[in-house]
């Protein structure tokens, strides 16, 4: 991983002081950095230590520190990382216009890879990416939307990139494709898991430790499993209330509505689904070589499922 921050400080050149400026701010306020650590594991699991690795590891997180850029924009958020977010600290303008820097820097990184699955792989996942989040859009203020079309959307955003991380190992490595798949999956329910447990947080955690603040996604409308679960228990005028808060995007009864979110059960609903994902990706892991690489891969699904941050 110190290598791979190596390769992401020696990439972020540009002439253009603003660019270093805004990308610096991000990237140095940290991050878990789970993306490379992934493809890093999955490597060492398959026992492939390719030397283009580290790349590839700074690439997926550029693509991840774009989509953040752009995200804290369209959340209009203003906490990222325990600090406050480039568009808070910058403005909108440079956010996306430096975020664009990044997606097109990971491009020129993985080119100069040269080998067209990996290309294919990664601009497929950023095309998803974008596509999710257009779909989450669409989504917005609907109280209708099911369980089934968030995780559409979750799959899309967020675990299409834990998926392609997971994916590169074996590609670097010319793996056979029944072991491509297996890392797939693993990444896949990795990051469905992640997402719900970040949507969980949204609703529970502390904005201290987590670093971002919560009641982000009921204020703007979003539509996540905790709502959708607690809507499919709560009593009629509880309904009400939760679809009018859907519907209006305000905060203003947000204690009246996580009072429905205790009562409904639906963090715990939510945390068991994200507790299927989770078992879903160590059943993965548990058909790869069994090394301490693919024991961390076991550890870190269960360790998800308890983060705070
Ligand atoms: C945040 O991802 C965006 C989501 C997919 C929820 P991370 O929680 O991995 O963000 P950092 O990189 O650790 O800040
Ligand atoms: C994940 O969704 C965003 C991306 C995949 C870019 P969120 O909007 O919930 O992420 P946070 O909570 O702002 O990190
Ligand atoms: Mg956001
Ligand atoms: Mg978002
Ligand atoms: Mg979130």
């Amino acid at each position: 991983m110190q290598v791979v921050d190596q390769v992401i400080s020696e990439r972020l050149t540009s002439d253009v002081p603003l660019v270093k400026e805004v990308s610096q701010y991000i990237i140095s306020a940290g991050g878990k950095r789970l993306r490379p650590a992934l493809l890093l594991l999955v490597s060492g699991a398959l026992e492939s230590l390719h030397p283009h690795r580290h790349t590839l590891a700074a690439v997926v997180e550029f693509i991840h520190t774009a989509t953040l850029l752009h995200d804290d924009v369209v959340d209009e958020s203003t906490l990222r990382r325990g600090r406050a977010t480039a568009n808070e600290r910058f403005g909108n303008a440079p956010s996306v216009l430096v975020g664009d820097f990044l997606y097109s820097r990971a491009f020129q990184m993985m080119v100069d890879v040269n080998n067209m699955r990996v290309m294919q792989v990664l601009s497929d996942a950023t095309n998803v990416i974008a596509e999710g989040e257009v779909q989450q859009l669409v989504n917005m203020h609907d109280p209708s939307l099911d369980e089934a079309a968030y995780l559409r959307v979750i799959r899309s955003k967020t675990a299409k990139l834990f998926e392609a991380s997971a994916r590169l190992a074996p590609i670097l490595c010319g793996a056979p494709t029944d072991v491509e798949q297996t890392c797939a999956t693993y990444g896949q329910a990795l990051g469905t898991a992640f997402q719900v447990i970040d949507d969980v947080l949204d609703y529970e955690g502390s904005a201290n430790v987590l670093g971002k603040n919560l009641g982000d996604d009921l204020r703007e409308g979003k539509v996540t499993l905790p709502i959708i679960c607690a809507l499919k228990k709560a009593s009629a005028s509880q309904q009400a209330l939760l679809r009018d808060a859907i519907v209006d995007g305000d905060l203003e009864h947000m204690d009246d509505i996580l009072q429905v979110i205790r009562e409904t059960g639906a963090l715990e609903a939510a945390r068991a689904s994200a507790y299927g994902e989770a078992q879903r990706a160590m059943k993965a892991a548990e058909r790869l070589p069994a090394n301490h690489y693919s024991s961390a891969l076991l550890q870190l699904a269960a360790d998800l499922l308890e983060r705070r941050s």
